[in-house]
This record gives structure tokens, sequence and C-alpha cells, in this order.
């Protein structure tokens, strides 16, 4: 059972809110000012990672205040009770323990009573049995042929991470592996795919946790159907598709081999499911041992989310930081920058992670929540968002913290254009935070006199966290997505609510379910309201 204290209730929560109060007037200039070890104070090296906390608008009070609320709101119990499979996804019933799927060591870990650690070496390797087969081209088509592609058919959590990842580590793929993904219902996501891949040559992966979704269902029965039109033989489709999935009955009945089926359990979240089988298309691409490496890298943060004092923890601290300028100074979004190329799939992954993990509005006691939970997490990649949107963010009314991640060694000999990728993420991290006076527009004879030098000027003050990595290898792929896992926890965790459901997602589902029979059967709905009904009615007749 997780705490159920609602944060704003504490008495860290009224310091916080007076201390907003006093020092909302204070700059980050003056901070910087004030105190030459900023800097040293508030960054923290670790392993090939350096986080940059400096630039945020908070004081040592703040930071102390923050940890007091962590501490009011329980979360040292929370975490462990994260670590030792407790139920703490209460409203689907499960512990939550894909943390287990990427440890190494012999620690054991227990979900009701019973040691996992079994099944998770298991299944680990089935699945690097399996890459070795596909890779040594032992596995054939049903034509002989060597395997060239892998699609992935999957929606949300079982497509999100992996396809993220197989991106992201773009450097690492093996050649002759193509990966592709299907995770839209819309027929052309399915139809762009297949101009690209040979069947005979391919391997499909029906990634579905229930195999039950219904864009996976329709694109995975849809491949089935062309499959069989051009082998003819539905015993051929073993050589073709592979499942992961917790439903092993429904995917025999799709007519895939019960050895061809990988495992998930109730007990990893599919938003969080990389680690274990979900992750196939990444080990697949990238080779086993490189997905190892991404595990490991994970697990290391792990081991520091559990072990490491709040005042030096960063998942803590990023989780802390977030919570200051969503409740304190009702921030609205996050901005995602990531100053590497390779990271253009980061931010829809944590929007996934973050907003269907913590965007609630009843607490762990079954009462609405009275204060601001999930946020807007949006992003795009370096220097891409410097040319669209970071106007708003220098010169906008809203306040958007941002994270400038940035991978300082490049993958391509290009180092010239790395020279420019870096020096643009420090400027803008400065920029923001500086901002420019009307005096040294002046100073710098930067205005002419027929227009209006407001239009010139930059508030600064605009807080970011600025995360560099030595190098985007798989191990600290790892690392980076188990530092936002854990930060979107230590903010479920402080705002009081459930982070690993997602019954948000349910009603839409329901209701489609009576706009699809309308559409198919061509007939007039009355279920609904006008607008509803008005739409269908014009769809109808503009298919007609
Ligand atoms: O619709 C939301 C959701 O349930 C996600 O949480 C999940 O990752 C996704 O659908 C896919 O579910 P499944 O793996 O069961 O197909």
């Amino acid at each position: 059972m997780l705490p159920k204290i609602n944060p704003s209730k504490t008495l860290a929560w009224q310091k916080l809110k007076d201390h907003f109060l006093k020092n909302k007037n204070v700059h980050l200039n003056d901070l910087f000012q004030a105190d030459d070890s900023r800097f040293e104070k508030l960054s923290f090296e670790i392993e090939d990672f350096l986080f940059d906390f400096s630039k945020n608008i908070a004081n040592e009070e703040t930071f102390k205040l923050l940890i007091e609320l962590a501490k009011e709101c329980k979360l040292e119990d929370a975490i462990d009770a994260l670590f030792h499979g407790k139920h703490i996804n209460e409203t689907e019933e499960r512990a939550v323990l894909h943390t287990a799927l990427r440890s190494f060591s012999n620690e054991s870990f227990i979900v009701d009573g019973k040691e996992i650690n079994c099944i998770v070496k298991n299944e680990r390797e089935k699945l690097k049995s399996f890459c070795e087969l596909v890779h040594t081209k032992k596995w054939k088509g049903y034509s002989g042929k060597n395997i060239n592609y892998i699609v992935n058919i999957g929606i949300g959590g079982s497509d999100l991470g992996s396809s993220m990842v197989t991106e992201a580590l773009r450097p690492y793929q093996i050649e002759s592996i193509k990966p592709y993904f299907i995770s839209n219902v819309d027929g052309s996501n399915l139809s762009e795919v297949l101009k690209k891949i040979e069947l005979e040559e391919t391997l499909f992966i029906v990634a579905s946790k229930t195999f039950t979704t219904q864009e996976t269902m329709t694109n995975a029965y849809s491949i089935r159907e062309l499959f069989l039109e051009s082998c003819k033989d539905e015993a051929l489709l073993k050589n073709h598709f592979i499942a992961v999935t917790g439903n092993k009955e429904k995917a025999m009945e799709f007519g895939i081999q019960e050895e061809n089926i990988f495992k998930i359990w109730d007990w990893v979240c599919g938003r969080f499911s990389l680690w274990g089988s979900m992750g196939l298309p990444i080990a697949l691409t990238i080779g086993y041992q490189n997905y190892e490496e991404l595990l490991k890298g994970a697990n290391s943060i792990d081991l520091h989310f559990k072990s490491e004092k709040f005042e030096k923890n960063i998942p803590v601290i990023m989780g802390l930081l977030s919570i200051w300028y969503i409740n304190f100074y009702n921030a609205q979004s996050e901005a995602i920058l990531a100053y590497d190329h390779y990271l253009s799939k980061f931010k829809s992954y944590l929007q996934q992670g973050s907003m269907e993990s913590n965007g609630k509005s009843i607490d762990r006691n079954g009462d609405p929540v009275s204060y601001q939970t999930g946020v807007v997490v949006w992003g795009e990649t370096g220097t891409n968002g410097q040319h669209s949107f970071h106007q708003l963010l220098h010169q906008g009314t809203p306040l958007i913290p941002c994270d400038f991640i940035v991978s300082v060694q490049s993958q391509n000999h290009f180092n010239d254009h790395q020279d420019e990728v870096l020096s643009n993420a420090l400027a803008q991290t400065e920029a923001l935070m500086k901002g420019r006076t009307k005096a040294e527009v002046l100073e710098k004879n930067l205005n002419s006199d027929k227009i209006d030098i407001n239009y010139k000027v930059f508030s600064g003050n605009k807080p970011s966290n600025s995360i560099l990595i030595k190098k985007l290898t798989p191990y600290n792929l790892g690392s980076l997505l188990a530092v936002y896992e854990h930060k979107i926890f230590v903010k479920g965790i402080i705002w009081n609510i459930f982070s690993f459901d997602q019954w948000g997602v349910e009603l839409g589902k329901e209701l489609s379910s009576h706009k699809l029979s309308s559409i198919r059967s061509k007939s007039q709905s009355t279920h609904s309201d006008s607008s509803t009904n008005g739409l269908i009615g014009k769809i109808l007749e503009w298919r007609s």
C-alpha cells in the first residue's frame, strides 16, 4: 500500500507557498551573483552524465522545503514499496516491477509471495536465443529466405518504447535488419510500411499485453490475410509471426506457435515494458548484447534512486523541481529539448510515460484533487525547435521549464556540426536564464529609434535543467530513460495519485464501438448527441 497523504495539507506545502510569495521576484541572475559556487553545488556527475540544476529558480531553502515535502509525503516508503513488489497499482490490484526486468544481481524480487527472478531470467534467455537464431540466419522465412525486416505491430507502450529506442540507437543497428513499426489503425501506416518490406523476409512481432487492442488486432489480422494470400498455407505463419503478450490463448488463436510467444506479466505496466520482451524489436535491431547494456544502464539508476539520499538523488530532484514549477509557479507544460537528432522520438515516448501516468484527478483516497497534477510534455530536437517555438520560451507569457538533453560526443564525423549543436544548446539555456535588459540593448546599439525598445528585451529567469550525456550509448540511454521513469514516479507519489493505471483511455474505446457499427452498417446514428450524430451523417454522405 502506498501512503495516502494530501500534499497540499502538509506543513512543507504551506511553507513552500510562503516561500514562493516571498521569493517570487528573485531573478536567477541574482542567485548566480549571490553564490559563486552555485554550479558546483547544484550539478551532479554520475557515470557518463552531468546533471546541472543550477539554472532553476530555487535557492537552498527551496530545495530544503521540497525535500521536506517529499519526506512528509513518505516518498521513501513509496520507493521501498515499488522495489519490493507491493501492489502499488491498487486500482488494478497489481505490483509494479519493471525494475526487476533490468536487474542482473542476486537481489530477489518477490510478487505475491513468489520469487520472479527465475522467470525473468528464463524469458531473457529465450529472447537472447531467439535473437541469435535470427542474427545467425538460422531462422528462415517460409520460402527459405533470411529475415531482413522486422515489423512491430503494437501501440502505446507496446510501440513507443521500442520505436524510440531503435531510433535513438540507430548507429548501433545491425546492418542486415531493418526495423519498422505499425501502430496507427489508419491503413496509411500499414500501407507505407508494406511498400518498404518483402513479406517473405519479414518477421512480424504482434506486441500487445492484452492481445485485444483494436488497432493492433486490426493491423495484425490484415497482415495475416495478406500473408496468407502470398504463402497460401496457415502452417507457414509460424516462420513469420511472433507475439509478445500476456494473453497466450488469444495469440495462439491468431495462429502463433506457443514457443514463439514471449511473455509480459501483469506486474509490468505497458509504458514501462521495453525492459522485458516488449524490447524484442530493440534486441533484434541492435543485437542482444547492446540490449543488455540498455538494461544495465537503467539498473544503475534504479540502484541510485533507491539508495541515494534525496539531496543528491537525480530523479527525486527532477521530480521535486517539476512540482515546484507546476504547483507553485502554475506551469502548465514542460519542454523536452534533446540536442541529439537520434532522440527525435524521445518526447513522444515521454508523453505516454508522463501524461498517461500522471494525468489523473482522483487521489489515492478516492477524492478529487485540489491541486494540479499532470502536465503537458512536449518538445522537439535542437536546433529545430529554436527556429519554431523557442520564441515562446524566451518572450512568451507562460513559464515553461525546459530540459536540455545534450549528447556531447557525436555519432558521426561531422565534428564542426557538433560544435554548433553544443554551442546552441548552451546559448539557449544561458539566454533563457539571463535574458537581456534595456540597458544592454542600448549599450550594444541593438535598436533603432523607430522601434519600441521593449521588443528587444528578454526578461530571462526562465528555468532549465541541463543534462549532458558523454555519448548516447545503449547503456547511457538506459540510464536516461530510468531517470525520467523515476521522476514520473516521484511526482505521482507526491500528488497522491495512482500513476500505473490508465482508466482515462477506456471511455473513448467504449464509445467508438457504437460509431464503428454506424459507419460499417452505413446507418445514421441516433445514439449520440446532435453534434456527433451530425458528424456521422456527413461522414456517411461523403463516403457513399
Ligand atoms: O490505451 C492505452 C493502453 O492500454 C496503454 O496503456 C498500452 O500501452 C496500450 O494501450 C497498448 O495495450 P496493449 O499492449 O494491451 O495492446
